[in-house]
This record gives structure tokens, sequence and C-alpha cells, in this order.
């Protein structure tokens, strides 16, 4: 199945040979960064995003990201994966300086160009724990990008920190230059979190957002309202939110008529990747092709791109 994918980021997908390869090269020691068997190693959430910062330390310069690119959509091609929206970030690139950032956006639209059989998008992405003012000059960054390849913008990083509130600057200023908007919420902050994110950034989707289950009356006015979830279930069970797929709320929340999507975050992160994604779900659910097909339609519609491409996915 041609598959959409629309919660992934690019650092996140960066295969750990690739990262150990760039690191020698670079005579940056990461050894404490894999186990025995080179996969990434990390015993929870927070150490997840400590070894993430850690593996983004030889990406230096726009070149180490045409690189990554073109690892990545090898990968993504290699899945079937022909429309893929992918979270970058001006913080890693060029620390949030904006003739910087364009030169990484260029170089990771000059390796995209060179895969043509997926289509790829940037959504820019603030990291809620650099805090607001770094997700200003993210936003600042995404405003003087905005185009056919920068469709969106996002906060991802660690949920807890902070309040939603603090990024409404951030996420008004992306939307004023025409960009559309998801935040990662309801991950491993409760429903509050993915009402915030609705009420003051004015988010069309919610990157996770899972956790609305245990609020009935938000799963409600998410399926009223058409607020779409990027799921990414292998991601919560690796990383402990859930203890198993079978336990992800993800059937109970499409019951219940929530748009749901699925996509894989981060994926070797999560020894995961979309068709791992769709056997797991088919294995917990009994869920076919009929139901994969209709998460991936729902992923098609829900694309920040023009609707050109998008009515082309659907
Ligand atoms: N950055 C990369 N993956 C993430 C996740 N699952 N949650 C928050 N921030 C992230
Ligand atoms: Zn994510």
């Amino acid at each position: 199945m041609p598959k959409v994918e629309l919660h992934h980021h690019i650092e996140g997908a960066a295969p750990p040979a690739f990262v150990r390869g760039l690191a020698q090269e670079k005579g940056l020691d990461l050894s404490n960064i894999f186990d025995a068997q080179g996969a990434y190693d990390y015993a929870d959430f927070l150490q997840f995003l400590d070894i993430y910062e850690q593996a983004v330390r030889p990406l230096t310069s726009p070149e180490d990201y045409a690189r990554l690119t073109r690892a990545v959509l090898e990968e993504a091609a290699e899945e079937n994966v022909v429309y893929l929206e992918t979270f970058v970030s001006p913080a890693f690139c060029g620390g949030g300086d904006v003739a910087a950032w364009k030169e990484y956006l260029h170089a990771i639209r000059e390796a995209a160009n060179g895969l043509p059989e997926v289509v790829l998008k940037v959504v820019v992405t603030a990291v809620r724990h650099f805090g607001p003012d770094a997700a200003k000059r993210s936003a600042v960054c995404a405003q003087e990008s905005v185009g056919d390849f920068v469709v969106g913008f996002g906060m991802g990083g660690d949920e807890n920190a902070g309040e939603v509130r603090d990024f409404t600057y951030a996420f008004d200023a992306a939307r004023e230059a025409g960009l559309h908007l998801t935040n990662h919420a309801g991950e491993w902050a409760g429903p509050l979190s993915v009402r915030d994110s609705i009420e003051h950034l004015k988010v069309e989707r919610i990157g996770h957002g899972v956790r609305a289950i245990e609020d009935p009356k938000l799963v409600e006015y998410l399926a009223a309202s058409g607020v779409v979830l990027e799921v990414c279930p292998q991601s919560n069970v690796s990383l402990g939110v859930y203890p198993s797929t079978a336990a992800h709320p993800i059937a109970k929340l499409r019951e219940a008529g929530v748009r749901v999507t699925v996509s894989t975050d981060d994926p070797p992160f999560f020894h995961t990747d979309m068709t791992h994604e769709y056997m797991e779900l088919a294995r917990a659910f009994g869920w076919g092709l009929e139901e994969a097909r209709a998460l991936n339609r729902a992923a098609a519609e829900a694309a920040f791109c023009d609707a050109g491409t998008r009515a082309d996915l659907i």
C-alpha cells in the first residue's frame, strides 16, 4: 500500500550506523548512546530526549543534513511511503539563525529532489524544553521559509516543560505566515494539554494526543471538530506510555469517531517502520487492509500540503 506519514522527526529517523559513521568522521565519541547491538539505548522518555540530542551532535552542516535526508528517504521509499512530512528544527539547523536555516533547508530540499518517489514536506519544529524565546526564533525561521516545501509549524520535546500558553506567540506568528499547525500533546501530559493546544495554539492536528482517551468529553469534541491525531503506536509502546499495542487506545479513539492517523515518530529509536506499524495494529486489533486503507486515507486528507498534492494522495 502506498503510504502517507505525517509524524516523523528527521533526526529521529537517522539510522544508528549513519550517526556512528558521521560521529567517527568528526572525531566524536558517541559510544554511550548505543547498546551492545548498536541500537539507540535509553531507559525512559527524558533519557530518550537526551540520547536524541546527542545523536544530533555530529549533524553540524547543511551537507550533513543532505546526507541524512538521503538516508532517511531511502528507508521511506523501501516502505513505499509516497508522502512524508518530517519535523525539522531550526534549533538544530543553524541555532535559529535565519540565513543558516535557509542553507540547511536548501540542502534538505536538493537531497529530496534526488528521491522523487517520496514527496517530502517540512514541518518546522520548536523544541519545547528549549523555551519560548527559542520557539519564537524557530517561528521566525518558519515565516521566512513558508512555501510549497515548508508547509507547517509544530513543537516537540518535553511536554511537561513550561505551559502551552507560553508558546502562543510562536504559533500565532506561524499561523499568520500561512502555515498549518500541530503540537505534541497528550503523550506525556494528560488530556488538558490537548485541550490547551487546541484553545491556545489553535492547532489543526495533535502530535500523539492519545491520552485524550482519559477525558470522554474531549474525545467527543475531537470527533465533532475533526482535529486529527498523529498517532505513533510503537513510539508510545517503546517509551512506556502504554504497555503493549493491545493496550493502546487507538482502536477506542477510532471507534469514537476521532480522525486518527498512523506514523512512526522516530523509526530506529522504536525499532519500527510504517509496515511494522500496520502489522502490529493488525495483530492487536485484527485490522486488515480495509482499516489500513482508511487510516492512510485519513492521513492523506490531513496532509499539510497544497490541495492538488493532497488530492493526488487520496
Ligand atoms: N522528539 C522526537 N520524538 C519525540 C516524541 N515522541 N515526543 C516528543 N518529542 C519528540
Ligand atoms: Zn514526535
